[in-house]
């Protein structure tokens, strides 16, 4: 058996096309959960492919980053918490407006939930980078070290047009 790194890239993906605007060619990371074969594949290569980022806490991207997230926090036995869409966490939040592919967005985070000092964002896609440097601002803004950021799929256009500020482990290119 090759890596699970290796047996990720070789999975076939489903992409749509002009999904959510023309032009845009939207891989559906739907396509790698429903198949179990594939959704342990990709927990596999993500464990592998991050396990020398050396956090203790793992900040999970809502939505799509949430599953990658739990499953990578279970493999490593450490705990996670949601940065979420406005609106949606109770007591203390704080929040961040971005850039990102389509428009702007804002997340939020509760800082009392980040029970950890050395933190790792993890995301389904990495486009722009917009979302992950968003939520390391806002790591950094209550004190945390930002060790990476990883996700399953690079959309290649953007590579050479972020100026990230964390190291990034992806595992495909799409
Ligand atoms: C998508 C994707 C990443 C982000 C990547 O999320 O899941 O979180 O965009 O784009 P960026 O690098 O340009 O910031 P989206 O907010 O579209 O929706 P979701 O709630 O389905 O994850
Ligand atoms: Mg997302």
């Amino acid at each position: 058996r090759q890596s699970a790194p290796a047996d990720f890239a070789a999975i076939p993906l489903e992409f749509f096309q002009d999904y959510p605007e023309p032009g845009v060619n939207f891989i559906d990371v739907g396509c790698v959960f429903d198949n179990p074969h594939h959704w342990q594949l990709a927990v596999d290569a993500l464990t592998e492919c991050t396990a020398h980022l050396d956090a203790d806490f793992l900040l999970a991207m809502d939505a799509r980053g949430f599953m990658l997230a739990g499953a990578l926090a279970y493999r490593r036995g450490i705990g996670f918490a949601m940065a979420r869409k406005p609106g949606k966490l109770p007591g203390e939040a704080i929040a961040i407006d971005y850039r990102r592919e389509y428009g702007s967005a804002t997340i939020e985070i509760q800082p009392e939930r980040i029970k950890g000092n050395r933190v790792l964002i993890v995301d389904d896609v990495l486009a722009t980078g917009g979302t992950i440097e968003a939520a390391a601002t806002l790591l950094r803004r209550v004190g945390k070290d930002v060790v990476g950021a990883a996700a399953l799929f690079d959309v290649a256009f953007f590579k050479d047009k972020r100026d990230l500020t964390m190291p990034v482990v992806t595992l495909r290119d799409v």
